[in-house]
């Protein structure tokens, strides 16, 4: 596709060696979350937080509001959700007044009337009666509110013999499930199969199987058995547990349908949903002809609510958000607390102990006013075009030159298969040989990527029948509007050069934090 944007600042990387960096290693225990990015040459550790801001994003900030009731920032974030989520309007109207500096009386005294009454984002005076939005500093954190209220609700309800509720997903990310576990929630994930099934390399980038969605009839036959015990049912889009494959339409809506019929509502974690919406328009039949704004209306049209982080899909360095259908089933499922506080007022409350006033929610107002025009930048689809192709084309060119790689490739990484890699040096899961190639790849070339294989899903701790599920892959996350060609270029031909050796490549012991939760950022390891 034409490029879809010029960069106009640019910072200037530092020259280190790879002696340097083996001396850092060793000083955090090779533990690559400890080290510093300033010596990183690529860093595809996270497309989170690392996405380069377009110029009207910044031209926002400078529009930024620090006040702490109802800056100006908080308003634009609420027009650019019922934009962006309900309406299927991308054409960033709203927040222009602001940014020009236009907006007068009139215009604030239309955002508190109590015509802003409905769907995910109630204002005016409905949104102190009934708050239904919730700002955050980040996913996790939205993560954290929804399902914290929910399992007090829960157990408010009924006092005695609570069975264990239980989540459905196609996939939790790790702080998801993490936070679940922690608020006394089961989680049961019901991942489409054949994530891993070869895919033809002529397909890429004209098919694609939406390896992402849920597994419908292991879903319902689960919610037959145990239907009563399901809270909630949620949809990541794209599926960032399965390699960041998308969900189609079609999964959505049957999800919808079966969550209709059992009662049950229905949440996304909307992370990385423009990616979703431009995967619909490219390879679901029926789509092609519809606009971004228009597949996003849809998609957000069959769910009861969603957390999202605006560091990927928002294209923001900071910021999230959880919000709910204004009386929908949500609000109805999860209204008997015992001191019949309804459950807005309860994450409200959860809201502002820990994050601050709901017009702010940990987020600064230059942040918000990113965030909010970063929901319009992110819905163009040239720019859309332009950051899922990237993402094809490092998949490509590595398939091209015979590194085994996940495909079709999802829509914010790509994924060694490191089963592949290492074919022929006959390496067993536990000696953790992919956080060895991890290492040598930071040492030796400045690339910082992840390992999302044994030992980041734990095989150690895991039975037999669950270690089935563990994929051996090392994630390489594209930050959005960042990375050039140049950049990926030279990772791939330090991949090749390091598959070149790899029967030389290390394994690694882990010496520290083994049994901590979410044990990839406290770890340390000794190489074997
Ligand atoms: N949900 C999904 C699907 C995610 O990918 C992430 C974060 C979160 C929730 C949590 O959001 O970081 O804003 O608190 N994923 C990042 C990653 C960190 O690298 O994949 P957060």
């Amino acid at each position: 596709p034409p490029p879809s944007h010029n960069a106009v600042v640019v910072r200037s990387l530092l020259t280190t060696t790879s002696m340097e960096r083996e001396q850092i290693l060793r000083d955090i225990e090779y533990n690559i979350f400890a080290f510093p990015a300033a010596l990183v040459t690529c860093d595809f550790l996270t497309d989170s937080g690392t996405s380069a801001m377009t110029d009207i994003q910044w031209a926002a900030v400078m529009r930024g509001d620090e006040s702490y009731g109802r800056n100006s920032g908080y308003y634009c974030l609420l027009d650019a959700f019922r934009d962006i989520f309900e309406r299927g309007d991308t054409q960033e109207r709203i927040y222009r007044d602001v940014l020009a500096g236009t907006a007068d009386a009139d215009f604030y005294r239309k955002k508190c009337l109590k015509a802003y009454e409905g769907g995910f984002v109630n204002g005016g005076s409905v949104q102190l009666s009934r708050p239904n939005f919730f700002i955050v500093p980040q996913g996790r954190c939205a993560e954290s509110l929804l399902f914290s209220s929910m399992k007090e609700t829960l157990v408010g309800q009924s006092s005695e013999n609570v069975t264990q509720p239980v989540i459905i997903s196609n996939g939790f990310f790790d702080t998801t499930g993490a936070h679940a576990a922690v608020a006394g929630l089961e989680r049961q994930t019901f991942l489409q199969p054949g994530l891993s099934d070869p895919f033809p390399e002529e397909l890429i980038g004209k098919r694609n199987f939406f390896k992402g969605n849920l597994d419908i009839a292991a879903a319902e036959e689960f919610l037959r058995k145990h239907g009563d015990r399901v809270a909630l049912i949620l949809i990541t889009i794209t599926n960032n547990f399965a390699a960041g494959q998308p969900v189609s339409m079609a999964n959505i809506r049957q999800t919808a349908a079966i969550a209709k019929r059992y009662r049950i509502p229905l949440f996304f974690d909307a992370c990385r949903f423009a990616e979703n919406a431009k995967f619909i328009q490219d390879f679901e039949e029926g789509f092609s002809t519809y606009s971004i704004g228009k597949i996003v209306q849809e998609i957000f049209s069959y769910v009861d609510g969603f957390t999202i982080s605006l560091k990927k899909d928002g294209l923001a360095n900071m910021g999230g958000a959880l919000c709910f259908r204004d009386q929908g089933l949500f609000t109805h499922k999860f209204s008997g607390h015992k001191d019949k506080i309804p459950i807005g007022e309860l994450i409200k409350e959860h809201q502002i102990l820990c994050y601050g006033n709901d017009s702010y929610g940990g987020m600064s107002g230059r942040d918000l006013m990113a965030a909010a025009v970063g929901l319009y930048e992110v819905t163009k689809e040239s720019y859309l075009r332009n950051r899922i192709s990237q993402v094809q084309s490092f998949a490509q060119k590595l398939h091209a030159s015979g590194i085994p790689v996940l495909l079709p490739p999802g829509g914010h990484a790509i994924y060694l298969d490191m089963d592949g890699f290492f074919d022929g040096c006959d390496r067993a899961p536990e000696e953790f040989a992919s956080v060895g190639f991890t290492i040598e790849l930071l040492r030796d070339y400045g690339i910082r990527a992840w390992e999302a294989g044994p030992f980041a899903w734990e095989w150690d701790k895991k039975t037999t029948t669950e270690r089935k599920n563990i994929l051996n892959l090392v994630r390489f996350a594209v930050p959005r509007n960042s990375m050039t060609d140049h950049q990926i270029n030279y990772t791939i031909a330090a991949i090749l050069q390091l598959h070149a050796k790899r029967h030389t490549i290390p394994g690694v012991k882990i010496i520290r934090g083994a049994e901590s939760r979410l044990r990839h950022f406290q770890s340390g390891f000794a190489l074997v």
